[in-house]
């Protein structure tokens, strides 16, 4: 069996290295294609050095660019080596371009598309994020969601529940075994070397000695949103310089320092004594980071769902979130860019015990760390019983009806499809309760339940 992967940004290679090191494991065939959207050495080769990744087979080198120039490039360069390299199934990972791209030519060319981390939304279509993981939904044959919230979001739209499989997230792998590398790397005796970005952009190395690292918040801003409107930025900048009492590491991305400095707000960053500015850092290095962080604030996708992997506090500095599993647990609460809110709720952090316990004690709902090694059984599972190829239909077509269906019957979904004939999209606990929606697995008991049902009619 031979796989493709598509990555081409920091977070896609985080979150496929345990795919990657699982399909090493299985002895199959990787082709490892790289967009390169992302370039600079600290937004993307330390990952494949700190993960210990094999060197990508491909490297588009789209760079950066208008998202229609550069996705297009991708689609180009990624249906010339599909071609080229006969593969079983494309895996593809979140939501940036490459997975707009990687789904798109895949599909075309009836690859099956395994899309990881699929079903999120945040229902806000001004995100480039958002239209590239709708769209990566519709062109894909497996979609492995990470919770069932994500499940209900696909069913919701129309996806068969028979290609949906909740596995967790892969950042919950790279976490939790980066993590134990990563503290047998330091020690409290140890120092972290880090790059410090001074206004004059002649930036030196330090070592930040661990013993030094208390009262850390740990801060990362990319989000096109914030860092694209300078409103929200100034306004953040002026939250940050009230938390005087802490030491606020901020590894800023490359968009970020060009936008501030566009803005004309780098100094005044730059010059708050609290904030430490360092180039990004590696995986382990920034994991440990977080590690002894008392909180975090991100606009950050990964950093929202690593924060309740760790046990961490973290503020989001969005309005919307398509993680809202770890609002509802308690983990994360959203300030959006507004100074008043993320004082508040920052201080209630550092002054409130209880506030505080209640989101460390947050329930992690992205799994355990088996997320990688479950995706490749599946993918192989198919694989053996040859479902993997995309094939035309030559049976002539089933009309289905679909139908609102009230049980009172012992039945399990299994049971009632076989019966019944068809395929179930979503239950309902109580009809009139929208927080009642359940995703359709195989052995959930529908007793008094009510069910939305597609009916073939042979
Ligand atoms: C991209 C993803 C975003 C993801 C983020 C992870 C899309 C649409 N966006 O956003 O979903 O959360 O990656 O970090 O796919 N730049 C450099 N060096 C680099 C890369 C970028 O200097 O190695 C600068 C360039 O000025 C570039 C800007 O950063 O124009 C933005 O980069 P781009 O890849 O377009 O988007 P990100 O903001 O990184
Ligand atoms: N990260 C890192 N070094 C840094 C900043 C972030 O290793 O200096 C990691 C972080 O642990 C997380 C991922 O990068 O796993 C998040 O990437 P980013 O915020 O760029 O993208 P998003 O998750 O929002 O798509």
């Amino acid at each position: 069996m031979k796989v493709a992967i598509v990555l081409g940004t920091r977070p896609e290679i985080i979150k496929m290295a345990s795919i990657i090191d699982e399909i090493k494991l299985k002895g199959l065939n990787l082709v490892l294609i790289h967009t390169g959207q992302h370039y600079d050495y600290e937004m993307s080769d330390q990952f494949f050095l700190d993960l210990e990744l094999p060197a990508p087979d491909y490297n588009i080198g789209v760079g950066s660019g208008m998202h229609g120039e550069q996705t297009a490039l991708m689609i180009e360069g990624i249906e010339e080596i599909l071609i080229n390299e006969k593969v079983d199934i494309l895996l593809v990972q979140g939501d940036t371009n490459a997975v707009l791209a990687g789904a798109l030519a895949a599909s075309k060319l009836h690859l099956p598309v395994g899309h990881v981390e699929a079903g999120l939304r945040s229902f806000d279509e001004t995100m480039p994020e958002e239209i590239n993981r709708k769209i990566a939904d519709v062109c894909s044959r497996f979609y492995f969601v990470p919770t069932e919230q994500s499940a209900i979001n696909l069913s919701l739209e129309g996806i068969n529940r028979n290609n949906i499989f909740i596995t967790g997230n892969t950042i919950v792998d790279a976490c939790f075994r980066n993590l134990k590398i990563a503290k047998k790397k330091f020690t409290n005796n140890s120092s972290i070397k880090l790059v410090k970005i001074n206004e004059s952009n002649d930036n030196k190395d330090f070592l930040l000695n661990l013993n030094e690292l208390d009262n850390v918040l740990t801060l990362t801003l990319h989000r096109a949103e914030n860092v694209d409107n300078k409103d929200r930025l100034n306004n953040i900048i002026e939250a940050l310089a009230e938390l005087n009492d802490l030491n606020i590491i901020f590894p800023i991305h490359p968009r970020t320092k060009k936008t501030l400095e566009n803005f004309g707000l780098f100094s005044k960053l730059a010059n708050l004594k609290n904030v430490h500015l360092i180039e990004p850092v590696g995986y382990l290095d920034f994991l440990f980071i977080l590690s002894k962080s008392l909180l975090i604030l991100t606009d950050s996708g990964g950093i929202q769902e690593e924060a309740i992997t760790l046990d961490i506090p973290v503020l989001t500095l969005r309005y919307n979130t398509e993680r809202p599993e770890t609002i509802a647990a308690g983990g994360n609460i959203l300030v959006g860019s507004n100074k008043e809110k993320i004082l508040e709720k920052a201080n209630s952090i550092l002054n409130d015990e209880n506030f505080l316990n209640q989101m460390k004690n947050a329930i992690n709902p992205y799994g355990t760390g088996d997320s990688g090694e479950k995706i490749v059984d599946i993918i192989l599972n198919s694989y053996k019983n040859n479902e993997l190829k995309i094939e035309a239909p030559d049976d002539i077509m089933n009309s289905f009806s679909t139908e609102i269906i009230a049980i009172d019957e012992d039945i399990t979904v299994f049971d009632f499809e076989k019966k019944n004939n068809g395929n179930i999209r979503i239950v309902y606990t109580n009809y009139n309760d929208n927080n009642s929606i359940e995703f359709p697995l195989d052995d959930l008991n529908l007793k008094n339940k009510f069910v939305v049902f597609d009916r073939y009619k042979n």
